[in-house]
């Protein structure tokens, strides 16, 4: 296989979610570029529906209070990824609002280029999202899709498996 093709798929087979964080801050450059790989992701019909909050340590008092796992809180940023329904692409046919999708395609682009930058990543669904709207200021129309806890990961952190279905069961061809 190509060279660049091997580190692209390697990359992808490297990404875990991180839950432990070493105390070490992000570069700045480092986080401009992860923000702007967060901007240019495609959404439908380009409307680039999302707002993104990027909330440093020191900013988080509060926010670390809502968080239920510990390791989160040691990470140097969280970025809030905020949909905007009103102002997504809604299919006719079924009325179905994209907002949510456009936003969880460029929180996945942006971990791709944090796994490349050596980072570790993890998206926290699992809180009280009106508490962290609040706690953020997010108005009231938005919607929370999530946090991303963003940091290097822990030294010596084990391994955890890829634990997937096998491809067999998921994927199927012509027709289900
Ligand atoms: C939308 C979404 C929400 C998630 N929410 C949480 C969460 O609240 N807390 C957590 O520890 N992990 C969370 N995760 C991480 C998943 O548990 C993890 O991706 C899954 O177990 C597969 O492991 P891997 O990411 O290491 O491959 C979330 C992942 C996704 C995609």
């Amino acid at each position: 296989m190509d060279e660049k093709l091997r580190v692209f798929y390697e990359l992808y087979s490297r990404r875990r979610s991180v839950r432990e964080f070493e105390d070490r801050e992000i570069e700045p450059e480092k986080l401009a570029r992860l923000l702007t790989v967060l901007n240019m992701a495609q959404s439908a019909a380009n409307r680039q529906p999302w707002h993104f909050i990027v909330i440093e340590r020191k900013d988080r008092d509060e926010l670390n209070g809502a968080l239920r796992r510990e390791g989160f809180r040691d990470a140097p940023v969280i970025i809030a990824a905020c949909a905007d329904p009103d102002n997504a692409w809604v299919r006719k046919a079924d009325r179905r609002n994209y907002a949510w999708v456009d936003v969880t395609i460029a929180v996945t682009e942006m971990i791709g280029a944090a796994t490349a930058e050596g980072l570790g990543t993890c998206w926290i669904a699992s809180l009280d999202p009106e508490r962290v709207k609040n706690i953020l200021g997010i108005p009231g129309h938005m919607d929370l899709v999530g946090l991303v806890a963003i940091g290097y990961p822990k030294e010596g952190l084990k391994k955890e498996n890829k634990d997937r279905k096998p491809l067999g069961e998921v994927v199927h061809h012509g027709k289900w």
